[in-house]
């Protein structure tokens, strides 16, 4: 490392004129879906996967093309070869129903249009792609008014533009501060957004990578790695919900999580003995706070060797666990990668007769400290160890244990680098490489075997892993946390733009530590996360060793009684949230939304950083500041209504608006309907009799509609079509609404047997109400509230108005 690069902490900036660069065309060839072009000493594969997704793929210093993708990108058979080709003298152009490409003969560029001839993509036109030794690097063109997203865990606004991130999944103990990067994760999948020409690029390079998002005001963005291909999806939206979609077809989506994992977790580091286990247990159920699960972090092993139990501290785990049970509470344990070096150890010795673990090209396992002190680390590129962790999960399962929470999987290590020795080698059945090729993908495949060991112990039960390193396609496998924040009013604030960005890179299921880690929390603080995380997709309150108490009774009545409201507030939008999850499941877009994504136009949400979306109707605005009792916030187009007092707003406007600490803003878009259940103590506590289907209703002329899905939030029967999908449908017009229930699916045998129906912001009288042509006699209207109870099995309602 030369000086410069020592004071830019690696993050070299990397000159771009000592790259060799790509050539004029010499010739060409068009096969099925790819057009192959051929250059002084490289090629360049371009294969369409849909007329919206191509591929790029370049071959240096005369190698050949590797075809072969990571482990990211899913089995798919999207192709497409319904291009039209078209030679000119000075370029090549292919159009796909909804592309046209561009490629300069003389000096490689590659340039790409949308239907209307809009150019919305381009490569820079002094550099365009290029290699220095085994580091191959694409440059960019962008407009500054372009904005940035995705790029997965990442610190800083919710638009990433103007700086340089780096790929290289790493436990990052100091204090998360903006510009603190690398962290755990590596997804490189960056978004160009433009209100009309949104595009993605996923990178698929498990070597350490970057992006240079015009970090020194530059006209073009950049990106490179450090070895192997040059590989990436040109993914065109044209609209950021298309992007995120798409991208979803090449990495996959979240496969549907088992319900009560959307519930209340509680952990810290860590609970122990029993005894206090089963205190926390009591105190949960004996102040009805709602929770779903408890996470057993390192200290419930002996002497933190993994898939052991401290005999002492845990005489019967099972007997633990199957109280916990009858209570409503899963477990989730924690599991590192490292195996202890013991030679007495089951594991260890498993691992070393069977050449599991990660070991230097002349035969020496790789061994280094972790909590347990010196250990192996299991090689997971190789299948046969991913068969052998997936079999470790029924011991586990066996004991009653539900998900599994894998950390320290970057891999970590206490040695200066954080991590493994780049030169250890991983075999990949047969397709050997170097930790610095395999590096990002460590935690990625750790979590697939867990996931497919657990799913195959946990007979028909979704299971759930949480992890804390992974790389694109994370979301098949595994929710994600964002590792160890520290117990400060910013990590609120960072927090937000960090898992909007992590949703919109296909990663749904993603949460932070709610009341911080590392360092006290307080009362006023675990408070204020408590509101946020309740709105966030994995909602786990979680701290470290030294650090004080905090479950929600930690600091005091005042404090309790309002968290216990906000943890109750997830679960009365629990129904809701499980909608989003399926949604998500289908489609990829994320529950936790920016703005931007529901209000592509607006500029003022182009970088929104402090408020969400909960689906498209939901928006939360967090308070993240010590002593407030306003927040100022902004409201898009459309009208809002207070989720409080029902008051109804104006949107494009900023408000300020009243937050003492009991209240954090929520607002409810007019037109929209929303499930709310009662409450619960966990899922599954009692059936759901009742749902409040709670309509918000626009000005006159309105149209209004949900979809909900629905089953049984446990087993793999939705497979079967053993579930129920409703559409809800409202007509608003000056003198009447109609309400339509379409029960489109109905395979499930649903819970609830009614549906509490009540239109907010109705201004007029209701005179008559029909349900199924009979009219009702029993309904309450007032502060423009209309409420009834039919059974869920009507078609339609028509309410009379004055
Ligand atoms: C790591 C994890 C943290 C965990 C601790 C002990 O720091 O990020 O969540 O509590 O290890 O296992």
């Amino acid at each position: 490392m030369d000086n410069s690069e020592a004071l830019l902490q690696g993050k070299s900036r990397d000159n771009s004129s000592d790259y060799h660069k790509l050539s004029g065309i010499l010739n060409y060839e068009i096969k099925n879906n790819e057009i192959r072009l051929n250059f002084k000493h490289a090629s360049l594969a371009i294969r369409f996967l849909t007329a919206d997704i191509f591929r790029v793929i370049m071959a240096h210093s005369d190698q050949k093309i590797n075809y072969k993708s990571t482990e990211a990108v899913i089995e798919h058979n999207l192709t497409y070869d319904d291009f039209i080709f078209n030679e000119k003298d000075s370029e090549l152009i292919i159009k796909t129903d909804n592309l046209v490409l561009k490629l300069k003969k003389e000096n490689f560029l590659l340039e790409v249009f949308n239907k209307q001839g809009k150019l919305i993509h381009k490569d820079h036109n002094e550099y365009a792609l290029g290699w220095k030794k085994q580091k191959v690097r694409a440059w960019k063109s962008f407009e500054q008014s372009q904005r940035f997203y995705g790029l997965g865990e990442k610190t800083g606004w919710l638009d990433k533009k103007g700086r340089i991130y780096e790929m290289w999944n790493h436990d990052t103990f100091l204090p998360h501060v903006s510009d603190t990067d690398p962290l755990y994760q590596s997804i490189p999948f960056l978004i160009a957004f433009n209100p009309k020409n949104s595009y993605g690029i996923y990178f698929d390079n498990s070597y350490k990578s970057f992006f240079d998002l015009g970090s020194e005001g530059q006209d073009y963005f950049s990106f490179w790695a450090e070895g192997g291909e040059l590989d990436y999806y040109f993914i065109n939206g044209p609209s950021l919900k298309e992007v995120v979609s798409k991208y979803s077809q090449i990495t996959g989506t979240m496969p549907l999580p088992p319900k009560w994992s959307l519930g209340y977790h509680q952990s810290r580091y860590s609970y122990y003995p029993q005894a206090e286990v089963e205190q926390l247990l009591k105190t949960f159920r004996d102040k009805e706070i709602p929770c779903d699960a408890f996470h057993f972090d390192i200290h419930y092993m002996d002497q933190y060797k993994i898939y052991t139990w401290d005999e002492d501290r845990f005489p019967d785990p099972e007997a633990m666990f199957s109280k916990m049970e009858e209570n409503g509470v899963k477990a989730v344990t924690i599991i590192d990668p490292g195996v202890k070096k013991d030679p007495e150890y089951k594991l260890y010795q498993q691992g070393m007769e069977n050449d599991y673990f990660c070991k230097y090209l002349d035969g020496k396992v790789f061994i280094d400290k972790v909590w347990p002190g010196n250990c192996a680390f299991p090689d997971f590129t190789q299948s046969k160890v991913r068969d052998w962790w997936a079999g470790l999960q029924k011991d586990y399962t066996d004991l009653g244990v539900k998900g599994i929470w894998n950390d320290m999987n970057e891999p970590a290590a206490f040695n200066k680098s954080d991590t493994m020795d780049v030169e250890v080698m991983h075999q990949n059945d047969g397709d050997s490489g170097t930790h610095r090729r395999f590096h990002n993908l460590y935690g990625f495949l750790e979590n697939k075997a867990t996931f497919e060991g657990l799913k195959e112990s946990l007979d028909n039960e979704r299971p759930f892993v949480l992890t804390r390193a992974g790389f694109a396609g994370i979301q098949r496998y595994s929710a994600v946390w964002t590792g160890d924040n520290r117990s400060f009013w910013d990590h609120i604030k960072l927090a937000m733009p960090m898992l909007m960005n992590m949703g919109l890179s296909g990663i749904t299921f993603c949460g932070t530590d709610v009341g911080g880690f590392t360092g006290n929390s307080n009362g006023e603080l675990l408070t204020r996360w408590t509101q946020m995380g309740a709105f966030v997709p994995f909602f786990r309150n979680h701290c470290e060793v030294r650090a004080v108490s905090q479950e929600p009774w930690s600091f005091g009545e005042k404090f309790e009684k309002i968290i216990k409201k906000y943890i109750e507030l997830r679960y009365k939008f629990i129904t809701h949230i499980y909608n989003l999850f399926y949604q998500a499941s289908k489609t990829g877009i994320p529950l936790m939304r920016p703005l931007i994504m529901e209000f592509p136009a607006d500029r003022q949400c182009q970088n929104l950083s402090d408020q969400f979306m909960v689906g498209d109707s939901v928006l939360v605005a967090p308070v993240y500041q010590p002593d407030k009792d306003k927040r100022m916030l902004y409201l898009p187009e459309g009208k809002w209504i207070d989720f409080w007092t029902k008051e109804v707003y104006q949107g494009e406007e900023h408000l300020i608006v009243d937050a003492p600490l009991e209240k954090m803003p929520i607002f409810i878009k007019a037109g929209s309907i929303i499930p709310l259940n009662d409450k619960l103590n966990y899922i599954g506590e009692k059936e759901i009799e009742c749902l409040e289907l709670n309509v918000f209703l626009n000005e006159e002329n309105n149209l209004g509609s949900y979809e909900l899905y629905d089953d049984d939030g446990l087993s793999y029967n939705y497979e079967n079509g053993v579930y129920n999908i409703t559409e809800f449908k409202y007509q608003y017009t000056d003198n009447q609404i109609i309400f339509n229930i379409d029960r489109k699916e109905k395979n499930y045998q649903q819970e609830f047997k009614d549906y509490k129906m009540i239109f907010n912001n109705l201004n007029k009288d209701p005179l008559n109400i029909y349900v199924d042509g009979n009219q009702l006699s029993e309904f309450n209207y007032s502060d423009n509230r209309l409420e009834f109870k039919v059974p869920v099995v009507i078609n339609k309602i028509t309410i009379e108005l004055s």
